[in-house]
């Protein structure tokens, strides 16, 4: 098992490598729940930096966002979490709020490598609010 400390590091040097902020416009035609979570997973959450692929020079393909990548700084792959993805695999917006605040998944099962950290340090400390609102914005996605 690796130490924490160690993929904690990791888990920095990848945010400083590739985390650009990026300006927020919101979508007048989508609920403020939705348009909070899209804040949340593109910004301060940083759902993308492992779970959109990348192409050789490091800057994602955004034509394939969240549709999952390998090559994690951690030698790991991601799962894709579009909505259609999500839907498939049967999470629902209580399922996965949930999942963000315990690291549990609806089959008992716990988040693995990273995602497992990112839960711990990160997703566990928003509000149910926030959390709801990353489940909404992922599951009804960007149609
Ligand atoms: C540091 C990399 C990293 C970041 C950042 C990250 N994830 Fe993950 N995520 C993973 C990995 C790796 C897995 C696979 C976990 C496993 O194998 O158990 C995963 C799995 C998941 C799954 C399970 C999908 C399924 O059905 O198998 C969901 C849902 C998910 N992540 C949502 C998110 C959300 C929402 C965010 C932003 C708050 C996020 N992830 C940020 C690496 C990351």
């Amino acid at each position: 098992m690796t130490p924490p400390f160690n993929l904690r590091a990791g888990l920095k040097l990848w945010r400083g490598l590739f985390f650009k902020p990026e300006p927020f416009i919101s979508d007048p035609t989508k609920s403020e729940q939705w348009n909070r979570g899209k804040y949340i997973v593109e910004g301060p959450a940083h759902c993308a930096a492992c779970h959109t692929p990348r192409n050789h020079l490091g800057a994602r393909k955004t034509d394939l966002a969240l549709t999952g990548a390998d090559r994690l700084p951690d030698g790991g792959s991601s799962p894709a979490i579009t909505s259609e993805y999500l839907k498939q695999n049967g999470w629902t917006v209580s399922s996965l709020s949930y999942a963000l605040q315990s690291g549990l998944m609806p089959d008992g099962d716990v988040f693995g490598g990273s995602m497992g950290e990112v839960v711990r340090d990160g997703t566990a400390y928003l509000s149910k609010q926030d959390r709801d609102a990353i489940a909404i914005y992922l599951l009804e996605g960007n149609e």
